[in-house]
């Protein structure tokens, strides 16, 4: 396009806007990272919440030869424990992965730092349990890539405390490079080794090739294996966990989600299991939004919406995240396109940062049940305070800054008089 008329569809784009005072971000370069220590040495390390009081340490050497054990305990040098885990390694054409380790440690008691060694050497990392009850604070950020501007959204995450990271797929945009993969872990690893990431997969995590890696998702299960199994899930696509009184589903936008799929029946299987009781929130997170009032990506999540609405509305899902779209956008509680006080919130969160940019055109007019949309990187926060509040926050990367720019509190459906009605545990309330 011609840089003057570019101009023009930018002015007529912010116009409609929701804060016309702030420009748009272009995308950044990526950042490079290295390895600098031996090749014994510890790299990529990120820990993964296993169950209730167990957490999964991952991470990869170049050097094969180191065993896959962790060191740890409660004080900083002096390891009283010790867990021994498995690995594993794949080749994608000519690349051959290092050693990838994953070794599960615990029990380990809630909101404890503990300093833990990996493979017997190199430095000590940290890592903070999250609480046993509210109050618990999620990161939520979809899309990251490994651009300038990830940096600067995961220095806003690090500058204020959480407990939990979830991620709403699109890690890493190797897209098939798999040294990206590395680059990536390497990137996020001062964070992700300090605090539970838990994702779930996006479009870019498939790298699947015709005949030779028909089932795509190689180095994503090798690197980022979730907690399925213990979540009766039979994919590593799609599984589910508790922490501090919430219920959280991970859903796979990328695999088969139809009513006779094995995902489908798995999701109703959690549901109803679930006990308002014991978790009264209950949330989801998936890649290809069900709700999007952005020009990108429309109907993309419409078949998956179809399938799996109805059984997320009957279990009154307090809240739904998605990433895809590189923007933000909150819905209302919806159902079938329709506003209704007892749908799910619907969020769209696609803004983490990564070398594609911004999904700058919206459709106009914007929805009613829009209720604020925004092309800009940044990160979201759900501090869910006690069984019936909870506050969302939209912090907008403003250059090197971070800027509250949509903020509300809501209350847990199951504390409702008349959407709580049928949900278990709600009578005990
Ligand atoms: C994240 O923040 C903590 C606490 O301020 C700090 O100790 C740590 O070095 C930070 N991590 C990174 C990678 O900046
Ligand atoms: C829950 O938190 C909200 C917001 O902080 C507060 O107004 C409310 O009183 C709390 N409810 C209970 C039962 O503690
Ligand atoms: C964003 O950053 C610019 C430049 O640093 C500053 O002038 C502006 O006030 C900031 N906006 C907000 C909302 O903080
Ligand atoms: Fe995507």
């Amino acid at each position: 396009m011609h840089r003057s008329l570019l101009l023009l569809a930018i002015f007529f784009l912010r116009t409609h806007d929701a804060s016309v005072d702030f420009t748009r971000q272009p995308p950044r370069p990526l950042v490079n990272t290295y390895h600098d220590g031996p090749e014994s040495h510890p790299q990529q390390v990120h820990v993964s919440l296993v169950g209730n009081k167990y957490m999964k340490v991952s991470w990869v050497t170049d050097e094969h030869n180191v065993p896959s054990v962790v060191d740890f305990g409660k004080v900083s040098g002096k390891y009283d424990s010790l867990a021994t885990g498995e690995t594993t390694s794949y080749s994608y054409f000519l690349y051959s992965s290092g050693k990838i380790h994953h070794v599960t440690i615990g029990p380990l008691d809630p909101a404890t730092t503990y300093y833990y060694r990996c493979g017997g050497t190199g430095p000590e990392f940290n890592f903070r349990t999250p609480p046993e009850k509210f109050p618990i604070e999620f990161v939520v950020v979809g899309d990251l890539g490994q651009t300038e501007w990830t940096s600067s959204t995961l220095d806003h995450i690090n500058a204020s405390n959480y407990d939990v990271l979830l991620l709403p797929g699109d890690l890493s945009y190797a897209d098939t490079h798999q040294p990206l993969w590395d680059s990536f872990g390497r990137l996020v690893g001062p964070y992700a080794s300090q605090r539970p990431w838990m994702v779930t997969e996006g479009n870019h995590e498939q790298e699947i090739f015709p005949i030779i890696y028909p089932k795509g998702f190689k180095a994503y299960n090798a690197r980022w294996p979730m907690p399925h199994e213990e979540s009766g899930s039979k994919s590593n696509l799609y599984y589910s966990f508790d922490v501090a009184g919430t219920h959280i589903i991970m859903l796979g936008s990328y695999t088969d989600f139809g009513v006779d799929s094995d995902q489908y029946k798995w999701l109703a299987n959690d549901l109803e299991k679930v006990d308002r009781l014991l978790t009264p929130w209950l949330i989801v997170l998936l890649h290809a939004p069900w709700y999007n009032s952005n020009a990108a990506h429309q109907g993309e999540g419409e078949s998956m919406r179809l399938a799996m609405e109805q059984v997320l509305y009957d279990s009154r899902v307090d809240m739904v995240f998605a990433g895809h779209v590189h923007a933000y956008e909150r819905f209302t509680r919806v159902f079938n396109n329709n506003a209704t006080p007892c749908g799910p919130i619907y969020v769209t969160i696609g803004d983490g940062g990564n070398r594609e940019g911004l999904a700058m055109i919206y459709k106009e007019p914007s929805p009613s049940i829009s209720l604020f949309r925004e092309a800009s990187f940044g990160h979201g926060r759900l501090r869910i305070m006690n069984e019936t509040h909870a506050r969302w926050s939209w912090h907008r990367n403003n250059d090197s800054a971070s800027v509250v720019a949509d903020e509300v509190w809501f209350e847990s459906l199951r504390s409702s008089p008349s959407c709580g009605q049928n949900i278990q545990g709600h009578d005990e309330l």
